[in-house]
């Protein structure tokens, strides 16, 4: 049976990206793809970035392929304004999809491509998984106007729930990132952490690391990790870092899981690049990876994703360069190498 697949192209390079992988897609299985309006696009269409409809399709679908949202178009500190975001955000938090796993893994081909030196990147093979619904992102905001505020809160289950995953995604160790000196979530995340750590994977090492420090170690030292463990804005920032050691962030993909019962959603890390959008430029790779992830964590497809990844290692290693490798490949050029090796 065809697996059925809610494809969200968005904003910017969105369609761009989105198109070729969905050519990929079909030469290795039986996929039907069910395009919805969301981010920007939906704003402009429905006034708002995610429609309960295409919310709903999601939580029917098998899995959720999500290409980016936003640009300057709809971008306002108006806080009644709606925003492109609010779909990506909406959707985390109604299908509940706690876990985002970014993997980083610089490619030997492009060793060169990273603005680190070869030396100190060589043989980095990371994930952050990081808490996706709760933190700062979803505490109550307020705004008047002479303040604004926004709550950071976390229960002892949401913390529960996401170190497991990281336990059971590390190789033989996992570092929590958090700021346990100064913040009571933090505290509160560290404490729990311990508790499943001691009573479900005490064979697992853990370490603790303050956000600052981790921030300097992960381009210091960056072989020093298996498996990072944050809460969602730590984990934000923490993963576009990560992103310079694959050399661009037009190379990492993301996983977004929650308990079973939903489909995954998958998307690149990077955003919809208004400054390039439409001139056939954009790095489709980010956005085949997300779609292995996709077949290996959505669709059960374990090899058919080892093939896209082996594809896309392939084509890099044959020489393809997108613009933000330093390169001149478009999308169309970058797309043909990949299917060449597929
Ligand atoms: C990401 C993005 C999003 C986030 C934005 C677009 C809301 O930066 O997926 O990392 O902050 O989570
Ligand atoms: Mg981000």
């Amino acid at each position: 049976m065809a697996h059925r697949i809610i494809t969200l192209s968005g904003d910017g390079i969105g369609p761009e990206i989105m198109a070729p992988t969905l050519e990929l897609l079909r030469g290795i299985g039986e996929f039907e793809f069910e395009e919805h309006s969301f981010g920007g696009a939906a704003i402009d269409a429905y006034g708002t970035a995610l429609t309960d409809e295409t919310l709903a399709a999601c939580r029917e679908a098998d899995a959720v392929l999500l290409a980016a949202v936003g640009g300057p178009r709809w971008d306002t500190t108006d806080p009644n304004a709606p925003r492109p975001e609010q779909g990506l955000l909406g959707l985390r938090k109604g299908l509940e999809l706690y876990a985002n796993l970014r993997p980083v893994r610089p490619l030997p081909a492009l060793y060169e491509a990273s603005p680190l030196r070869r030396e100190r990147i060589e043989g980095t093979d990371l994930l952050v998984v990081r808490e996706l619904t709760g933190g700062i992102y979803f505490g109550e905001k307020i705004r008047t106007e002479t303040m604004a505020s926004d709550v950071c809160a976390y229960t002892v289950t949401e913390i529960e729930r996401i170190a497991r995953t990281a336990f059971k995604a590390a190789r033989s160790k996992v570092t929590s990132v958090d700021k346990a000196n100064v913040l009571e979530t933090s505290r509160l995340w560290r404490q729990v952490v311990m508790e499943v750590h001691g009573r479900e994977f005490p064979n697992i090492e853990l370490e603790h690391l303050l956000v600052d420090n981790a921030a300097m170690q992960l381009v210091s030292a960056p072989r020093h990790f298996d498996t990072i463990l944050t809460e969602n804005m730590f984990g934000d920032i923490l993963s576009d870092e990560a992103a310079m050691i694959t050399g661009s962030i037009g190379m990492l993909p993301s996983a977004s899981l929650g308990d079973g019962s939903v489909p995954g959603l998958f998307e690149p890390v990077h955003g919809s690049a208004p400054d390039i959008a439409g001139q056939g430029l954009a790095n489709p790779l980010a956005m085949f990876l997300s779609a292995a992830l996709m077949l290996r964590h959505g669709l059960d497809l374990a090899d058919e994703a080892s093939a896209v990844e082996s594809a896309v290692e392939s084509a890099l290693a044959g020489g393809l360069r997108t613009p933000d490798l330093g390169g001149k490949a478009g999308t169309a050029e970058a797309t043909q190498a990949v299917l060449e090796h597929l």
